[in-house]
């Protein structure tokens, strides 16, 4: 991004000396933050790429990615379903206009946002939840109220290199803080029978059972030595979700040789039986890159990846494109969309450019909005980078 257009912008936003250093900037309420878009809002996918004069545009769209200007409470509703959200909003440290001077309020923050993505998420959607220890801990509890399911506390450890030359250790009365959280949060789907809910493994052992059929078969059904009664249809914690292929065979052999009065069986509206394709979107995507773990080691951002105006950092929180890529490539795929309701300086924006995903981002703040325009009309997407 050409410095120039930065120190035009950026003298209107408080600058950061270093990502720990905050300024303690007014606080909004939910509603109060709310602006007002007086413009129609081009549609994520499909919008055509838009001319900025940054300043009078209220969305920009390149190659199925869109920024919004504004409360993403205002868009959800347009923007189509998602298969990954990265929320980076609030930590409850005044690390940004609009974020809570400590973690008490939290919750109550991010309540109307978590409500709405469990409307609009699907078993399909996966939510990696950003923020500091004491945030997500306050959080938690209102993604599982809403229906998240935990899988997974990832640690952003940013090294000793963070603090170097910048801890006393006279003064100190713990250990200075190098790390961040990124936890993965999925949907289960619902399944049930007469009005009764089950889980996807009940409801897998209840189809079954209903066709007479003895669940030894299941193994020669999948061409299985004992995989599929020790794993698919056990009722213990070693429960497996069968791949597409094998409920597949399983289906159309339940439906073939089962009892005829109980067809359709594995069917999800009483019609016909769930397709392979159905049943593929069942459960959240997960790529598992070999030697990854759940310990994110990486520096914050630095170098040219840094937005900077007159050698300052512009915000405070702005994320290595590394993780928030390696987040999208684990929990999606070519083409997918990804929700960013937080966008600062829209890294999950960029990230999504280089992944080929598209992407829908909200900026409430004009400045940050502006300079993540930028951001993306600037980018130079390597072609190794896609896929
Ligand atoms: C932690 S920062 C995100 C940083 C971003 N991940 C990056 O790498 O640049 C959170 C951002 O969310 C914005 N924000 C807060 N509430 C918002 C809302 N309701 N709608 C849209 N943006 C919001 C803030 O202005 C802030 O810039």
């Amino acid at each position: 991004m050409p410095s120039e257009y930065l120190d035009e912008i950026a003298p209107r936003l408080p600058l950061f000396a270093d990502d720990t250093a905050f300024s303690a900037d007014a606080i909004l309420d939910h509603d109060s933050a709310v602006v007002q878009n007086p413009l129609d809002i081009a549609p994520v996918t499909g919008a055509r790429s838009q001319r900025v004069g940054v300043g009078d545009i209220n969305c920009y769209t390149r190659a199925g990615v869109t920024v919004f200007r504004g409360d993403s409470m205002q868009f959800y509703d347009q923007w189509e379903t998602p298969v990954v959200i990265i929320s980076d909003g609030p930590y409850g440290v005044g690390g940004f206009r609009g974020d809570p001077p400590n973690s008490h309020d939290l919750a109550a923050w991010y309540a109307p946002h978590v409500a709405t993505w469990s409307k609009r998420a699907t078993p399909q959607t996966t939510l990696w939840f950003w923020n500091t220890e004491l945030g997500w801990a306050t959080v938690h509890p209102v993604l599982l109220r809403h229906g998240w399911t935990y899988r997974c506390c990832h640690i952003w450890n940013k090294g000793v290199g963070h603090i170097a030359g910048n801890a006393n250790s006279k003064s100190l009365r713990k250990f200075p803080v190098v790390t961040e959280v990124c936890a993965q949060y999925v949907r289960e789907p619902e399944f049930g029978a007469g009005g009764v809910p089950m889980s996807m493994r009940e409801w897998l052992r209840y189809e079954w059972e209903r066709t007479g059929i003895p669940f030894s078969v299941t193994n020669s059904v999948c061409g299985v030595r004992n995989a599929a009664t020790r794993k698919y249809f056990t009722k213990d914690h070693l429960w497996y979700y069968p791949p597409v292929e094998h409920f597949e065979r399983l289906v159309l052999y339940a439906n073939e040789h089962g009892n005829p009065s109980g067809c359709p069986y594995f069917s999800s509206n009483g019609i016909r039986p769930m397709s392979g394709a159905e049943w593929a979107r069942m459960r959240a995507k997960f790529h598992c890159e070999v030697g990854v773990t759940n310990v994110w080691t990486a520096p914050a951002v630095r170098g040219s990846e840094r937005l900077k105006s007159k050698s300052k950092c512009i915000h405070s929180n702005q994320k290595p494109l590394q993780l928030i890529e390696l987040s999208i490539r684990a929990s999606s795929d070519s083409g997918d969309l990804v929700w960013e309701p937080f966008g600062g300086l829209c890294s999950a924006a960029v990230a999504s450019l280089n992944l080929g995903r598209n992407c829908a981002s909200a900026e409430i703040s004009d400045e940050f909005f502006e300079i993540a325009v930028e951001r993306l009309k600037n980018h130079v997407v390597k072609s190794s980078h896609k896929g």
